[in-house]
C-alpha cells in the first residue's frame, strides 16, 4: 500500500467514523427526545397529584380565627371565591334579590372566616315594611342575615319562594320566612333560623351581635 493510498484509507476510515459518530448522535438525540417525553408523561400527573395535596394540605391549614363564628365588628363578604375581596356594603343589595350566601371577615387581620361551614349566612334585603318589628330590630336598612344551615338536617337553605319571600330549603322542602325572624312556615324543620343581628358603619355591613340561636341541626345541646 503506497504512502497515498495510507492517506486515503485514514481519510476514508476519518469519514466512516464521522458518518458512525453522526449515527450515534442521531440515536443519542433520539434517544434523549424518547426519555425526556417519558419523563413529562409520568410527571404530568404527579404533578397534578402533587397540586391537588397542596390545595387540600391548604384547606386543612385554615387558622383558628378563620374557624371562629362570626364576631362583633366583623363585616362581611361573598362565599364565592371568585367574588372575594370587597367588605359588603348597603348598596351592594338590591330589594329584587334572593338570598346571597356571604361569610364574615375579620376587618383588621382581612382573614375570612371560612373555616367552618356553619359560617355560611344567608343576607338578603327586603322591603323595611314587610319586615316584623323585632326583625326591624336585627336587621340594617332592610338587610337581614341568618344562618344557611337548615336546623332540620343541615343542608344549606338556598331555595327562594319569591312570592311569598321565604327560603326553602331543598333536602326536604322546609320553608323558613326571613320577614318574621327566620321562623318555620312548614316544616320538617321545627326550629326558626337562627339570625344574626346586623348594623352598618359607613355603608359597610357589620355584625351588631352573635348569632341569637344555637347554630346546627336536630336538638340543641343542653
Ligand atoms: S335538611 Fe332542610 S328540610 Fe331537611
Amino acid at each position: 500500500m503506497t504512502k497515498d493510498n495510507n492517506d486515503m484509507h485514514a481519510d476514508l476510515n476519518k469519514s466512516t467514523c464521522c458518518a458512525c459518530s453522526q449515527a450515534n448522535e442521531n440515536n443519542v438525540t433520539d434517544n434523549k427526545r424518547r426519555s425526556i417525553l417519558k419523563y413529562l408523561a409520568a410527571s404530568i400527573p404527579a404533578a397534578n397529584l402533587l397540586t391537588g395535596n397542596t390545595a387540600l394540605a391548604a384547606m386543612k391549614k385554615k387558622s383558628p380565627e378563620s374557624k371562629l363564628p362570626p364576631q362583633v365588628g366583623d363585616r362581611l363578604t361573598y362565599f364565592n371565591k371568585r367574588l372575594r375581596g370587597p367588605k359588603l356594603t348597603i348598596s351592594d343589595l338590591e330589594i329584587s334579590d334572593k338570598q346571597t350566601l356571604v361569610v364574615p371577615i375579620d376587618p383588621n387581620t382581612g382573614e375570612v372566616r371560612d373555616g367552618s361551614r356553619y359560617n355560611q349566612i344567608l343576607l338578603q334585603k327586603l322591603s323595611i315594611e314587610h319586615l316584623s318589628e323585632d326583625t326591624q330590630k336585627i336587621s340594617t336598612h332592610g338587610i337581614v342575615a341568618y344562618t344557611a344551615i337548615c336546623t332540620h338536617n343541615g343542608c344549606p337553605v338556598t331555595g327562594w319562594v319569591k312570592d311569598e319571600e321565604n327560603y326553602m330549603c331543598p333536602c326536604h322542602q322546609s320553608v323558613f320566612d326571613p320577614k318574621n325572624g327566620g321562623s318555620v312556615v312548614s316544616g320538617p324543620a321545627a326550629r326558626n333560623l337562627p339570625a344574626l343581628p346586623l348594623t352598618e358603619e359607613n355603608g359597610e355591613l357589620v355584625v351588631a351581635a352573635e348569632f341569637n340561636s344555637w347554630i346546627g341541626f336536630g336538638k340543641p345541646p343542653k
